[in-house]
């Protein structure tokens, strides 16, 4: 047969690509040595190996019959009453009802895009905004609708006009996405004048808002302190805020354990919705993260990986400032892996991918964060992975795929 395309479903056929697999595709199929800036991987040496073999080891010692049994799709009990405690550090107070595992974020994304999104609803996002959402979301037929952000987060008269404009024309508009804290792509935080505002706005307007955590405890002391980093769900009074988190940049991406928390009648519905991708799901990657945080693994991460990440920026700010001076310029990171860079005047981020590549380096380019079709003049380079070796000779590569015209 050559072709399958009869066989396919309409949403079979259009299902959106992550940019990120498609990187990944790349570098796999790319000999020799290549610097990757793409990726947001955590290090691996900032993994707790010691510890994580220790738990292992106990679970896998054959005493424990449930520890290769068949779980519950809402997530391992004992491992959602310490996600409690998680959230509690965070100034959020949730019971058990309210809070749900999933496999990594991106399937709390894949659920908020099933449960709560139809086709044809237009969707608030920010420009830019994180790769991963805008391919689930993409998945569930919506109009993904940019709103511009400014250095402390998303514009809030652009948001109510866009929002009204879209409700005008007739579009259904319940969601608002969000990455609050070392926002993917562009490394900022909203501003906790902001965060206080949206929830208003939310209220007054009508609009559920999905809060996606994954880096609020990785800010950097020089420039963010930990009271920044407040979720919006915090003082979320009106249950507004769908709050998406993971262990993925703490303890190890994996483990695939992340969770979701969240008015109980949403949760109920995103569970039974999970029920028929896993219907029960994974436990022993439940219980090595249970056991890590009731050890004190999950706490004594923090400080270390705070400290590597932010030495890895500086490591990365000063190569870029040795090598480009002002010609490139970019937002300071207060947290997080990623540094959103503006390329100077007649640069395009995909021809320059391509000379870069050739080069050994490579980025993600920044028009796959931007659904208003913007973003060809930024590029993001993510520190979190490179040894600050590799940072540098990476840069170097970067200022070299960029002459001759960097030079004039
Ligand atoms: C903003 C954002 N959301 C979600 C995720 C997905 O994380 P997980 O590994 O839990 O699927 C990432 C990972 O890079 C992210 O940057």
């Amino acid at each position: 047969m050559n072709s399958y395309d009869q066989f396919l479903s309409p949403l079979g056929r259009n299902l959106h690509e992550s940019v990120l697999r498609k990187m990944g595709q790349v570098i796999a199929s790319r000999r020799g040595d290549l610097i990757s800036f793409a990726a947001g991987y955590p290090d691996p040496t900032g993994f707790p190996w010691d510890e994580f073999r220790e738990i292992a080891n106990e679970l896998l010692s054959g005493k424990d019959g449930s520890v290769l049994q068949y779980g519950p799709t809402r997530g391992y009990r004992p491992l959602l009453e310490s996600i409690l405690g998680v959230l509690e550090g965070r100034g959020i107070r949730a019971d058990l009802p309210q809070v749900m595992t999933t496999s990594g974020s991106q399937q709390g994304l894949d659920l908020v895009a099933r449960v709560l999104i139809a086709p044809g609803d237009a969707v608030l996002v920010e420009v830019p905004t994180y790769t991963g959402a805008i391919a689930a979301f993409r998945n569930a037929q919506c109009q993904l609708v940019g709103v511009r952000q400014d250095h402390d987060g998303i514009n809030l008269e652009a948001l109510d006009e866009t929002l009204m404009r879209e409700r005008a024309a007739g579009k259904r508009v319940n969601l608002l996405y969000l990455v609050p804290n070392f926002q993917n792509p562009a490394g900022i935080m909203l501003s906790l004048q902001k965060r206080a505002r949206l929830l208003e706005w939310a209220e007054r307007r009508n609009v559920l808002i999905v809060e996606d955590d994954p880096y609020g405890d990785l800010f950097f002391d020089d420039v963010a302190r930990v009271s920044d980093t407040r979720p919006l769900k915090a003082d979320d009074r009106d249950g507004r805020v769908i709050y998406l988190s993971t262990f993925s940049k703490t303890l190890a991406p994996g483990f695939r354990v992340a969770w979701v928390a969240g008015p109980a009648p949403i949760v109920e519905r995103f569970d039974t919705a999970k029920q028929s991708m896993d219907l029960m799901c994974g436990i022993l990657d439940q219980r090595v993260v249970h056991q890590s945080i009731v050890r004190g693994v999950l706490a004594r991460q923090a400080d270390p990986l705070r400290k590597l990440y932010r030495m890895r920026r500086d490591v990365m700010e000063q190569a870029l400032r040795a090598q480009f001076g002002d010609r490139l310029t970019w937002n300071p990171p207060r947290g997080g892996f990623f540094l959103w860079a503006k390329l100077p005047d007649g640069f395009d981020c995909e021809a320059l991918l391509a000379k870069a590549m050739e080069h050994g380096v490579i980025f993600v380019i920044g028009s796959a964060f931007c659904v208003d079709g913007s973003g060809h003049d930024r590029i993001r380079l993510s520190f979190s992975w490179p040894t600050p070796e590799r940072i540098r000779d990476g840069v170097q590569r970067l200022a070299s795929a960029m002459q001759p015209e960097l030079a004039r």
